[in-house]
């Protein structure tokens, strides 16, 4: 099969480095404690009846270990995870390569659910309803359809929207799961549990630095570490010392609230160039330069979670906090 469709996890499209600090258990996964417990009963309820985990749906903003929960799922079921993503699948017969390769009770992992295109969500609807593919065989007159049957699996959406989907296939998960952002202990844990993975001595004050500099999110605690950490290797003898990691954030641009320079012109931008709105989403982006979407879905989420930003129905406003942030006056009205 067409390798752009699906990949095992050894040769998914990933860095090997970050697959290798994933957490593989439950119990190895840090926060998300709700999530956790409730999969925990599902899976082991699963596993009595030697049925299938039902089909579960994981949303919220990027970063936070969506990919990696569905691949703790997959192994605590004891099952192999096929990957694909919503961009990956453009025509309905990729769907049906895909799904007609799985193997008895595996989890197939679709990142992105939210962009495979309304036709092809129609393909999957009997396929997670039922275990069945309806494939059109012919053109014309002479096309019919036959019925296929395919191995019971699980079918794990990620999404950065759930709103994004349509309501037919929200409605086919049993189990819907929304990823909040990490607290800093939680974040802490994971730095330091990542830094007992790469070797690398952190001082605790350093980890807490990191974990309050990393907007809540996993992914960026890691990447902020192994700059660190490249920056202690080459300016010092490889451990992270409190100064040094509030050096290198520093050079990093990351600043005390773990905002970085993007944050920073949206923000600004906001303030000076809409009087701090409100201000459509649309006419923000091409202001600074940057993608709707991309600050729809990576940047907004956490500024809206510490009420930087605001959105009413006439777009979007910075709030006094913003204000003090920057050390500004709060502009009267
Ligand atoms: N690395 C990235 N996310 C993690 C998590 N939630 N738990 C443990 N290690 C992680």
């Amino acid at each position: 099969m067409d390798d752009r469709l699906v990949s095992g996890e050894s040769e998914q499209n990933e860095d090997r480095f970050e697959f290798s600090l994933r957490p593989q258990t439950i119990k190895q996964y840090i926060g998300q404690d709700k999530v956790k417990h409730n999969l925990e009963v599902f899976i082991e309820a699963a596993k009595m009846r030697e049925e299938t985990l039902d089909h579960v749906l994981l949303y919220g903003p990027p970063g936070l270990g969506k990919t990696t929960l569905a691949a703790v799922i997959a192994n605590e079921m004891g099952v192999n995870m096929k990957t694909t993503s919503g961009p990956a699948i453009e025509r309905p017969g990729d769907l049906a390569a895909v799904l007609t390769a799985l193997e008895p009770g595996d989890v197939l992992f679709i990142d992105e659910i939210h962009r495979l295109p309304r036709a092809i969500e129609e393909v999957l609807y009997p396929a997670m309803e039922d275990f069945c593919l309806d494939i059109v065989i012919g053109t014309g007159p002479s096309a019919r359809s036959v019925r296929l049957d395919l191995p019971p699996f699980t079918l794990v959406g990620a999404t950065t929207r759930a709103g994004a989907l349509s309501a037919p296939l929200r409605d086919r998960f049993g189990v819907l799961c929304r990823l909040e952002y990490y607290n800093e202990d939680q974040l802490n844990e994971i730095v330091k549990r990542t830094a007992a993975i790469l070797r690398t001595e952190i001082d605790p004050v350093a980890a807490r630095e990191l974990a309050r500099r990393s907007r809540g999110t996993p992914r960026i605690a890691n990447r902020l570490l192994r700059r660190v950490r490249d920056f202690a290797q080459v300016k010092s003898d490889g451990n992270i010392s409190s100064t040094l990691s509030k050096e290198a954030l520093d050079l990093l641009q990351v600043d005390q609230l773990g905002l970085d320079h993007i944050d920073h012109k949206l923000l600004r931008g906001i303030i000076e160039r809409f009087r701090g709105g409100p201000v459509g989403l649309d006419t923000i982006a091409a202001s600074i330069g940057e993608e709707s979407h991309t600050i729809e879905d990576v940047y907004e989420p956490y500024l809206l979670q510490i009420g930087f930003l605001q959105r009413t129905p006439r777009g979007r406003i910075v709030t006094h906090l913003v204000y003090e942030h920057f050390q500004l006056e709060v502009p009267a009205n």
